[in-house]
């Protein structure tokens, strides 16, 4: 039994959060929730929308599932989502995208994972006014940051039967930056023989991408590209309904879905919880349930697939609760 901490944040967090550990308890998930709220249900009481027994509790239980949460506009609160990954030094982003037969999209064989660097490089938000006309920028790369996300990609592929790993940088522009970016990932490469390695430009990848998407397998980028990008990728597969994702660390992992808290349509029994349900069935393999992910991973496609209890955003007629008593009827 393994104890992993819950936050079902707010909006439609509790909703979907209910759906998807249901599905994981009838499934047989060796899993004992510690239930950690935030978000804006908690702010009145606790003062702040992510409490410190929020950080504490990951850090105690090295594992998190994240519902989304609002970020209060105009009230001086940081995002609860960069103040984890800051707190809790989540240095790796990562998104599988993944074709689901039945939702319709313009290709039928993706299967990629980006590996995203989520620490620097553009996001170390070190800008100044040079003068009225003239603002300046700096793009962070460390070699330390670059050599652990580089290590971290390989070591996935390795664990999860991936045979390819392409390092995606703009180094023939952004010579030194980039450039040590692209060197640490040919030096990490050497160490994994058995994996494939190829080096692209973003630019060119962007277009690969949507030409022929089929061929790739693991990309990984540094912050600002990886943001992009995996957008790009969230919508050849589908996107935000089915978009899962992860922020991983040396000592903490938080699996979330990559949309936020729907307010337009909590409480109505509406969302669907596919993408945290996604994030879950790849939380279930990081703590080595392998076994219990992929059951629910094929009922899951298996009701997608037969159409006949999707939700709206999927172009069907179905409650959450529905969708949800579909899943586990495929089990
Ligand atoms: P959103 O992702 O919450 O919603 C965008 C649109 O997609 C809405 O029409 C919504 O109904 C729909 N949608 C989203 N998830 C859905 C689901 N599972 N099933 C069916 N429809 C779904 O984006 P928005 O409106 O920009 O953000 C709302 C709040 O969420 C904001 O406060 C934002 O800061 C927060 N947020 C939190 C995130 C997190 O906790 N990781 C990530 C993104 C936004």
């Amino acid at each position: 039994m393994q104890t992993v901490t819950l936050i079902p944040g707010d909006g439609i967090g509790p909703e979907i959060t209910n759906a998807v550990t249901t599905i994981l308890e009838k499934a047989g998930a060796q899993i004992e929730w510690d239930v950690q709220t935030a978000g804006t249900d908690v702010i009145e009481a606790e003062g702040s929308p992510l409490p410190d027994r929020v950080i504490e509790s990951i850090k105690k239980n090295k594992v998190a599932l994240k519902a989304p949460v609002t970020t209060p506009i105009g009230k001086g609160f940081r995002s609860v989502n960069v103040a984890l990954r800051k707190s809790l030094d989540l240095y790796s982003n990562l998104r599988p995208c993944k074709n689901i037969e039945g939702i319709k999209t313009r290709y039928d064989n993706v299967d990629l994972v980006i590996v995203r660097e989520n620490t620097e490089d553009l996001y170390a938000g070190i800008e100044r006014q040079v003068d009225e006309d003239t603002a300046e920028s700096i793009k962070i790369i460390t070699r330390k940051a670059s050599i652990r996300i580089a290590e971290f990609a390989f070591d996935y592929a390795v664990k999860n039967n991936r045979k390819l790993v392409t390092v995606v940088t703009k180094a023939n522009i952004c010579k030194l930056s980039d450039g040590l970016f692209l060197n640490c990932a040919r030096e990490v490469a050497q160490k994994y023989p058995q994996i494939q390695f190829k080096e692209i430009l973003v630019d060119n990848l962007c277009m690969q991408l949507v030409q022929n998407p089929e061929q790739f397998d693991v990309l990984v980028l540094p912050n600002l590209y990886g943001d992009i990008v995996s957008d790009l990728c969230a919508g050849l597969v589908g996107g935000l309904g089915v978009a899962q994702g992860a922020n991983i660390g040396l000592n903490a992992a938080v699996f979330e879905p990559v949309h936020g808290s729907a307010p337009d349509i909590k409480g109505q029994n509406k969302a669907n919880p596919t993408a945290l349900l996604l994030s879950a069935i790849e939380m279930l393999k990081y703590i080595e349930q392998r076994d219990i992910a992929e059951k629910i991973e094929k009922a899951l496609f298996k009701t997608i697939k037969d159409g006949k209890s999707l939700t709206c955003d999927l172009g069907g007629k179905s409650t959450t609760t529905e969708f949800m008593n579909a899943i586990i009827e495929n089990l």
